[in-house]
């Protein structure tokens, strides 16, 4: 008999809008059959971050289309998928509350099972996904809405080791931009800025790194590259294109050292928290894509002696092919829910780690 599961996956807990089928069998492996994201960059420009009720508002009204251009794509019908998984949390309560409906709504409808998913394990197993990589990793999750290094033991078992105390990197990345003029988001942008920019100009703060631990901090740098930026400005009344570059460079330079300090950081509390004899960092989130970050931590890596694991861009920024390989890996082992699920604005994957103040504002609270 064939063990093959193919699953309709929702997200939608922030600002992007997506559905994916994805199947898993032990014959062909893992299959993304489809992968549809409907961004909404251009609802929330004009603002520079994410608008929480315009969010959950384009959820609500793209969702369906979203799914069945995922299930055409798959060339699959409703009735042909084994169970429906959504991501229940953490996130804006809107629009996650958008994307448990519309489940709730299909599984009832097609008499389909429903699974619920947290969204960070969605990124946690991204890595399972795309390069089928053994229990246990750890993983560096950085975007604009979760910032955390987490050890992923199973599908179900995390071990926080730290995270940010306030701004996530991606945040800290779109206020620079915001702060310069660049647009939005802000990443690429500060990113382009940088590669024209003399790294040597302004020595932005590290924070936390006197601190021990794996803990971070973000929101010191955006003040500080203000006051840089006034400073400029009061004195010759505006901003150059070099000085633009300038404290693009200086910043991401700093953001870059924070990380990988704080990486090698928790390598070491991996090696000594598990009996790991091929050790693997995956990274997952869009500031992931920073060459200068990417290049950093790949450094960092072959000097620890661990394997340096970076899934697709597309599976490393939200998506639900993640949410529906997180289905898979639920299915098998049985973890159903039914009607009665809720959304959970917070809900932090290693339940025992003291939770974060502040921490992720743009999104997930955990
Ligand atoms: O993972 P993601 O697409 O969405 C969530 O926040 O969940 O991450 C988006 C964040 C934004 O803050 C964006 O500015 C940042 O990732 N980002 C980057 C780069 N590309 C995207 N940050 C630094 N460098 C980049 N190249
Ligand atoms: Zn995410």
């Amino acid at each position: 008999m064939s063990d093959s599961i193919t699953i309709l996956g929702l997200e939608s807990s922030c600002d992007d809008t997506a559905a994916a089928v994805v199947r898993h069998s032990a014959e062909n492996g893992t299959e993304i059959l489809s992968s549809e994201v409907f961004e909404q960059y251009d609802l929330h420009a004009d603002f520079g971050g994410v608008v929480p009720e315009i969010a959950a508002r384009a959820h609500a009204e793209r969702l369906d289309i979203c799914v069945e251009n995922a299930l055409d794509k798959a060339g699959l019908k409703l009735a042909e998928v084994d169970a429906i998984s959504v991501t229940s949390g953490p996130g804006l309560i809107g629009g996650v509350l958008s994307g448990v409906m519309c489940a709730k709504g299909l599984s009832v409808g097609a008499g389909k099972p429903l699974i619920s998913v947290n969204h960070l394990a969605g990124h946690a197993l991204t890595p399972r996904m795309t390069d089928g990589i053994a229990f246990p990793y750890l993983m560096l999750l950085i975007s604009g809405g979760h910032c955390q290094f987490l050890i992923v033991h199973s599908a179900d078992e995390y071990t926080r080791l730290g995270g940010t105390i306030d701004d996530s990197p991606g945040e800290a990345f779109d206020k620079t931009a915001k702060l310069l003029g660049l647009g939005y988001p802000g990443g690429p942008l500060v990113q382009e800025k940088a590669a024209q920019g003399d790294v040597k100009r302004f020595k932005f703060p590290r924070p936390l790194l006197d601190r021990a631990g794996c803990d971070m901090s973000f929101s010191g740098l955006k003040t500080a590259l203000r006051r840089a930026r006034d400073q400029i400005v009061e004195e010759k009344g505006g901003l150059t294109v070099t000085d633009q570059a300038d404290l693009c460079a200086g910043f991401q330079d700093a953001v870059a050292a924070v990380l990988t300090e704080k990486t090698r950081r928790a390598c070491l509390a991996f090696m000594e928290q598990t009996d790991t004899k091929t050790p693997v960092l995956a990274v997952a989130g869009g500031v992931a894509a920073n060459i200068q970050i990417r290049a950093a931590l790949q450094d960092l890596c072959a000097e620890q002696g661990f394997s340096f694991l970076a899934p697709p861009l597309k599976y490393c920024t939200d998506n639900a092919a993640m949410i529906a390989w997180v289905g898979v890996e639920k299915y098998r082992a049985g973890a159903f829910s039914d009607i009665s699920l809720n959304a959970r604005p917070r809900w932090p994957l290693d339940q025992s780690a003291a939770p974060m103040l502040g921490s992720g504002k743009k999104g997930a609270k955990a």
